[in-house]
């Protein structure tokens, strides 16, 4: 089953329980919000015969009996925003009616405290148990520890946001969850580190800069309790960036000088953060935050004026932290294809970069990172879903597209043996969010 219907559903849901937020109710973009959230909803029918339910379970979203592992993890705060206000599960039937809709946002948004029922649209009436609904267990694990990352950065941020002391015992035990998955599935863990979310950007970010982290710091041959050090550290690396300004934050074009001033700033706040933080392993988390925009030839910020080499962790995150950034797209600029983005890496080698992490990372990700879209020689379109370290050129792949441009529903295996490889997609430019298919194509799960 597809996840796209229910994808847009959320999506469409979370836009317009912001507009009802936002806005009166007879503001011109509203109807037009509302319009987008029943034709979603009226999608969903493609999918099924008969009524849809979605239904929130822990951490996880399904589609009648189907676990949506995507879209439970993209969605992961609007799930819990839709928890807290006590919604369980989302009957539709056909064809939902506007009004209908309307009751579904304004309740979810909190705007009213009725809970729709009797409509088209209703709450909490989920007909499934929880022994009915299907798990996938192999992935679970990793995708849970990724749920639990997230909220542990939502709750430091909110922490230091307020002024309040966090502990970092969260943040350990997340990242110990972490660790363990992606040590037990290194190609699963590097496909999902290709998650991204456009409204918290620096959470995605800082859980995928800790699953490179991690990953790279393996190959290193670090022992696992400093690993778990190191994790800490990648995972708060950027949570100085609180105490910037959201407008900062997404500017859309060249920062000002005032303006970039404050976003230097945020490697001291962090690390001045997780320093009053009580916990052990603080000191070395401070330490990635304060030197992670410091670079290997020491320029960047903050100008550093002691006279050793910049911490053997730093040097780590910095290298996973500029990949991660370069293949996300941003409000000032587009993603860079993930071979792209290993170029530049190349290209600040020795400046920039610590040569011996660069070529590390490039070691671990291949010439065609997992996740990399690669159009061939016949048309098709194929996903790298892992590393071929005796043959780069060869990596294992997927077939996502086929040569006469249909989409698979579920990728199957392909082979890359005799086929040329001629250009290189982003998943915006493909159409594909490479995360997505990392359930439809029961990743590692042998
Ligand atoms: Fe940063």
């Amino acid at each position: 089953m597809s996840e796209r219907m229910a994808r847009a559903v959320l999506g469409q849901l979370r836009a317009a329980a912001k507009q009802l937020t936002l806005y009166p109710l007879d503001h011109p973009a509203t109807g037009e919000v509302l319009g987008k959230l029943q034709q979603s909803g009226n999608d969903l029918s493609r999918d099924t015969v008969g009524e849809v339910v979605l239904s929130i379970l822990g951490d996880s979203l399904y589609e009648n009996r189907s676990l949506l592992a995507h879209a439970s993890l993209e969605y992961n705060k609007l799930l819990r925003d839709l928890q807290n206000r006590g919604i369980e599960s989302i009957s539709f039937e056909f064809p939902v009616s506007e009004g209908d809709v309307y009751d579904l946002a304004a309740f979810a948004s909190g705007l009213s405290g009725d809970i729709p029922a009797g409509g088209t649209i209703r709450l909490n009436e989920g007909p499934f148990t929880r022994a009915e609904l299907e798990s996938d267990e192999a992935i679970s694990g990793l995708r849970r520890s990724y749920a639990r990352s997230l909220d542990v950065l939502r709750g430091v941020a909110l922490a230091i946001d307020v002024d309040e002391g966090f502990d970092l015992t969260g943040a350990t035990w997340a990242v110990e969850q972490l660790v363990e998955h992606t040590l037990a599935q290194p190609s699963a863990s590097l496909l999902l580190s290709t998650m991204k979310s456009h409204d918290e950007y620096t959470f995605y970010h800082s859980v995928n800069v800790c699953i490179l982290s991690i990953a790279l710091a393996r190959l290193a041959g670090l022992p696992e309790d400093e690993l778990k050090l190191l994790a800490v550290g990648a995972l708060l690396h950027d949570i100085g960036k609180v105490r910037v300004q959201a407008s900062t934050l997404q500017y859309p074009g060249r920062l000002n000088p005032e303006q970039w001033a404050e976003i230097k700033l945020h490697p001291q706040e962090g690390a001045a953060a997780i320093l009053a933080a009580a916990a052990p392993g603080q000191e070395v988390a401070a330490v990635v935050a304060f030197e992670h925009h410091a670079r290997f030839d020491g320029e960047g910020y903050p100008s550093l004026v002691y006279d050793r080499e910049r911490h053997f962790f730093s040097r780590l995150v910095a290298t996973a932290d500029t990949y991660d950034a370069l293949t996300t797209r941003r409000s000032y600029r587009r993603a860079e294809t993930p071979n792209r983005a290993l170029q530049v890496l190349l290209q600040g080698s020795g400046s920039f970069y610590d040569p011996n992490m660069v070529h590390a990372f490039i070691k671990m990700v291949g010439v065609y990172p997992t996740g990399s879209l690669l159009r061939l020689g016949g048309g098709e379109l194929v996903m790298v879903t892992r590393n071929n370290e005796e043959a780069a050129e060869h990596p294992e792949v997927m077939l996502v597209r086929t040569p006469d441009g249909e989409s698979l529903e579920t990728p199957e295996p392909y082979s890359m043996i005799g086929r040329t490889i001629v250009d290189q997609l982003t998943p915006a430019g493909a159409g594909i969010d490479p995360a997505a298919l990392l359930e439809v194509s029961g990743f590692e799960s042998a």
